[in-house]
């Protein structure tokens, strides 16, 4: 609620000079981007006055489609609002820990005054974290924590809550479908990133309670969709095709990686359930269709742009303005100031009134050709 109200004030106050900036620049893995508004508009933009500087935002993967389509764009957008003199240095670590390594010392030496870092492993990026310090340059901890080194800002969701609400659904549904005890494949992220370990924690919590047997589980490296494939192609010649009775992905690129190897072992996707996470487009669809029982939806916008002006607060020494901070986390170095927002169920019960009411997708977006059916069944036009 405080985190909505302070953000509705910052972008009405931003608006008029938001209709001056100009287009990024979207081309290779590393890019900068910079607003062009006249110099005078600068004074309206939310306390930025004549702000001026170099922002890098480090993003660690391209195969999840939210980096590209929503963080980066939405990132980008909020602040040129704020700051229409400041230049985004942005890279896309592709996955891969030590090129972000040198991403992130490529955009110290063009002189970034902050850093806004999603890890591609979060406790190898300490390294970065002490780099950047010793230039002093304060570091935002994005959406995945850094663990052991002084981070200045954790910005994220509650994601062993997500965990939560992924073991929840499964549970409920195994129990509607007479198969409480499952057994199920547990397809989990990426064993070097934090969120993993809490949305793992968290699932495994709520399996261990409802006493749901877990057949094999994985730890997905990457997050690869392809990784997760074959995961889930080892777990049906091991366990059987017919003993499987639903399927934890731990989102929703995994997910579709488990299903793939469903179809191709000739189950029936739909009549074994299967979570996921982000609310991807494809990941909606494949829930009206029935393929997917469920994603879980994380408000990316309140995310980026909250993570957008922390930055902009950092990069003119400022505390965050308003009590945008609603917890601390512990990293292993010290009590980290955390922005935690709240992540929701999805499943085709309420596309509805969670994504579509968001605008995080349009019905035209979501009832192509295909979903058209699904989604007039699911009352969704
Ligand atoms: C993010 C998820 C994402 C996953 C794979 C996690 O840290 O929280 O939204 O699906 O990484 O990139």
């Amino acid at each position: 609620m405080r985190i909505r109200s302070i953000l509705s004030l910052a972008a009405a106050a931003a608006t008029v000079v938001a209709l001056g900036a100009c287009g990024s620049d979207n081309s290779g893995s590393t890019s900068t981007s910079s607003g062009t508004a006249a110099g005078t508009s600068a004074a309206t933009t939310g306390g930025g006055g004549g702000a001026s500087g170099k922002i890098a935002l480090l993003l660690p993967e391209s195969k999840t489609a939210r980096y590209e389509s929503q963080d980066r764009p939405l990132f980008e957008a909020k602040m040129k609002q704020l700051c229409p003199n400041c230049e985004i240095v942005y890279s896309n670590a592709d996955q891969d820990a030590s090129k972000q390594q040198s991403q992130a010392e490529a955009a110290i030496t063009e002189g970034v005054k902050v850093m806004v870092l999603d890890p591609v492993d979060s406790a190898s990026a300490a390294a970065i974290v002490n780099r950047a310090k010793q230039s002093k340059i304060p570091v935002v901890s994005y959406d995945r924590l850094i663990t052991g080194a002084p981070v200045d800002y954790y910005i994220s969701f509650d994601n062993v809550k997500v965990g939560k609400l992924q073991g929840d659904a499964l549970v409920k549904k195994l129990k509607q479908d007479g198969n409480a005890k499952g057994p199920i494949i547990k397809i989990n992220g990426a064993p070097t990133d934090n969120n993993a370990k809490l949305f793992k924690q968290g699932s495994n919590d709520v399996f261990s309670q409802a006493g749901v047997d877990i057949s094999k589980q994985y730890d997905t490296p990457d997050w690869s969709p392809d990784k997760a494939q074959s995961e889930m192609e080892q777990a049906i010649t091991a366990v059987g095709k017919d003993k499987i009775k639903g399927v934890y992905a731990a989102n929703d690129g995994t997910a579709g990686g488990a299903i793939a190897a469903m179809k191709s072992a000739g189950m029936d996707p739909t009549k074994i359930p299967t979570t996921g996470q982000d609310a991807e487009l494809a990941a909606i669809q494949r829930i009206l269709a029935g393929q997917q029982y469920m994603t879980v939806y994380k408000a990316i916008k309140p995310e980026a742009e909250t993570a957008a002006q922390l930055a902009f607060d950092l990069l003119q020494g400022k505390q965050p303005s308003g009590d945008v901070v609603n917890g601390q986390t512990d990293n292993g170095s010290g009590q980290v100031p955390s922005v935690l927002l709240q992540p929701v169920a999805v499943t085709k019960d309420n596309v509805t009134d969670t994504v579509v009411k968001d605008g995080f997708w349009t019905a035209d977006q979501i009832c192509t050709g295909a979903y058209k059916q699904a989604c007039a069944a699911a009352g969704i036009s």
